[in-house]
């Protein structure tokens, strides 16, 4: 069977990669340890998962403009958004981030060192909702920026854990709510979509949040990300 790309759902979607590149290459600049970070991509268990360079670039001057020092991270495959984080908050800045995987792990442990960020970083093994519950029991300090970018069914327990974990003034950026437009069907089977709908219903219904979303297309396709501030 035909593998379904990006590029042969979309007529566009050559442009779009087009496009990113030609932004990427003229404002963004990875340097080697980021390109060696995308490449060693490939040999995680979920392969090219990471974002973009501009969309990793733009996480690290979110983190930047909301003078963020403590950075939670939902999935860390490996590392790629992890390096553009640590380099946001600086080198008194502390990024945590969990990833159910140690082969991932190990992965992400050696693009943190070729960054020279290993230091100010915490690779967390094993299932998110189990390292942030540990966080939560052990009084961690509070967090400013979380991002949220791993199994989707669990988007919404990932929300309540990172609402426990930040306060009034935090943002949560929530990574892949669009789906090739599959998140605007409510009868969807699929539950990575269920997982982005029911915390989009969170989120509505939470009165201590305000949040937008936006669609984005480039090299990672067509999809989206939702960003929030605790009010
Ligand atoms: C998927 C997950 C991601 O975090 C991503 O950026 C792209 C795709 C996925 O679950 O397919
Ligand atoms: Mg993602």
């Amino acid at each position: 069977m035909t593998q379904t790309t990006p590029a042969n759902r979309y007529p566009a979607a050559p442009l779009w990669r087009a496009v990113d590149d030609y932004f990427s290459d003229a404002l963004v600049g990875e340097d080697a340890a980021l390109v060696a970070a995308r490449d060693s991509g490939a040999s995680t268990t979920m392969p090219n998962a990471e974002v973009a360079a501009n969309q990793g670039a733009l996480l690290g001057m979110l983190v930047q403009i909301a003078g963020a020092r403590r950075v939670l991270e939902f999935g860390t495959l490996a590392g790629y958004s992890t390096i553009w984080f640590a380099r946001a908050v600086g080198e008194t800045g502390r990024v945590v981030t969990f990833e159910l995987e140690e082969q991932n792990a190990a992965v992400a442990r050696e693009n943190l060192t070729r960054a020279g960020v290993a230091d100010r970083v915490d690779v967390v093994v094993g299932p998110a909702s189990d390292s942030a519950q540990q966080l939560i029991d052990s009084g961690a300090e509070p967090f400013d920026f979380v991002f949220i970018d791993a199994d989707k069914p669990s988007n919404p327990a990932y929300l309540a854990a990172a609402l426990e974990l930040t306060r009034p003034g935090a943002v949560i950026v929530i990574d892949n709510v669009v789906r090739d437009g599959a998140v605007a069907d409510p009868d969807s089977d699929d539950p990575r979509v269920q997982g982005v709908r029911q915390v989009v219903a969170d989120i509505a219904a939470d009165p201590r949040l305000e949040a937008t979303a936006l669609q984005t297309v480039g090299v990672k396709g067509w999809d989206g990300v939702i960003v929030l501030r605790r009010k």
